[in-house]
């Protein structure tokens, strides 16, 4: 009945998530209240690995892309779960490092990254920098001449496939500002340069294509379009590399017709594209890296509201308004993602009419959704707004000077705080 297995329905009539019900929790940690299922974490975790293991034996590795939610305990449960992360900042770099994350098995990306966060990721140890451009290139070589050491990268290429929720294009040109291009002959240069250069070591390429892709046929193409560029630099250069990113962008089911193929599928059939196409080209199957941030996430999460005003403006809409919004959940306006929610009382009621979810910032587009399917909202009432695990709390913002929401994780059905509320204070601890 739900997007997410986690989520249920109690003897009360209320939605449950990890079994404990969020009516409950609304009323212990407040609202706004992010809420993430850890069980429902580790087990999707787990099915990636399983699927790394059983099809490429084993010769692979998860890196759980941070950006879709990043705190402290998020890079444990990684430790924990023997994956990589897949960072993009020295604030990323930092939670993890003072999580006690291992840091060569860290991904450090970014198509701009400052010298002072690239000689902070050599100082950490960083499994593998993956390098944007060839200014980024000559500055890492240089900084591992000075600290004598040698830096393993992992080159970002555009290979000319980018994705889209439900379609694919195959562009010349690629007009992105991540990687190395294929078509201008740029990739190759810069492969070169890299392998010529003495305190960097070439592990392999990597590519990402888009984010919430259904398409599994994009993810094979590009996966094949990396795996020629590998055969070619071999043939040009006499390079065999031995790793391949793929990047992540798996996406998940927002909505009840929301349909992603599911994960297992997913890596059967590119995992069968790369072994044919490993046959054929006589490479040797590489060390497939995989980066999923929003599956891993997304579906175990939730965020608790309290509904104020509720305003009807006959023939027009009617407004529902929240106690959050924009500044704990940006994608809607960002994106007019689109979100499942329910009453967390009445969870199983059926709807008695659409409305327009509205959060509290000043601005007329704060919204979180129109025309929302809900029995008729009543002020003081618990609005769930489900899956949203990934890019919620990690987009949040401070605009209106709200504070962040806290986030709840249960293990085990057992809730714990795994990030603070903000209080007005640390709102403004940097003024002064
Ligand atoms: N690897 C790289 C290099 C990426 O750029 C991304 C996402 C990922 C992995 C993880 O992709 P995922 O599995 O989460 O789709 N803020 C947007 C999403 C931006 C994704 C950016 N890159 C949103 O809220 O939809």
């Amino acid at each position: 009945m739900f997007v997410s297995e986690c989520l249920g329905v109690n003897e009360c009539g209320h939605l449950t998530i990890g079994g404990v019900d969020t009516v409950e929790l609304a009323g212990t940690y407040g609202t706004p209240l992010y809420v993430l299922d850890e069980n429902h974490i580790r087990a999707t975790i787990r099915a990636y690995r399983r699927s790394i293991d059983r099809h490429y034996a084993g010769k692979g590795h998860v890196a759980y892309a941070s950006k879709a939610f990043c705190c402290r305990e998020m890079c444990r449960i990684a430790a924990q779960e023997g994956i990589w992360l897949d960072l993009v900042s020295a604030g990323e770099m930092h939670t993890a490092i003072t999580a006690g994350f291992p840091m060569g098995n860290v991904l450090f990306h970014g198509n701009n990254k400052p010298a002072g966060e690239l000689a902070m990721a050599l100082d950490a140890g960083v499994g593998r920098i993956v390098v944007d451009n060839i200014a980024e290139l000559e500055l890492i070589n240089n900084l591992a001449i000075t600290k004598h050491m040698k830096a393993n990268i992992h080159m970002r290429i555009k290979p000319g496939v980018e994705a889209h929720t439900h379609e694919f294009i195959q562009t010349g040109q690629n007009d992105s500002k991540f990687g190395f291009d294929l078509q201008t002959g740029e990739a190759p240069e810069a492969i070169r340069r890299a392998v010529s250069l003495p305190n960097i070591t070439l592990k392999g390429l990597g590519c990402h294509i888009g984010s919430q892709v259904y398409d599994v046929d994009a993810f094979q193409l590009a996966a094949r379009i990396m795996l020629e560029l590998t055969a070619q630099v071999r043939t040009d250069y006499g390079i065999e590399m031995t790793e391949l990113d793929l990047g992540g962008g798996y996406g998940i089911k927002y909505q009840a017709g929301d349909d992603p193929a599911p994960y297992e599928s997913y890596m059967e059939k590119i995992s069968a594209t790369i072994r044919d196409t490993c046959k054929e080209l006589g490479l040797k199957i590489p060390e497939i890296f995989i980066e999923p941030g929003r599956s891993v996430v997304g579906p175990a999460g939730i965020t608790l509201y309290k509904v104020g005003s509720v305003k009807e403006i006959p023939g027009v809409r009617t407004y529902v308004s929240i106690d959050g919004g924009m500044a704990d959940n940006p994608r809607y306006i960002l994106y007019q993602a689109e979100y499942t929610m329910l009453l967390a009382a009445r969870a199983a009621a059926a709807a008695e009419g659409r409305y327009t979810v509205a959060g509290r910032c000043c601005e007329n587009g704060d919204l979180l959704g129109e025309n929302v399917p809900l029995p008729h909202p009543r002020e003081g009432e618990v609005l769930a707004v489900l899956t949203t695990g990934a890019y919620n709390y990690s987009m949040a913002s401070h605009y209106n000077r709200l504070p962040t929401p806290p986030v709840v994780m249960i293990r085990d059905g057992v809730p714990r705080i795994v990030i603070r509320r903000e209080s007005y204070e640390d709102c403004c601890r940097n003024d002064i």
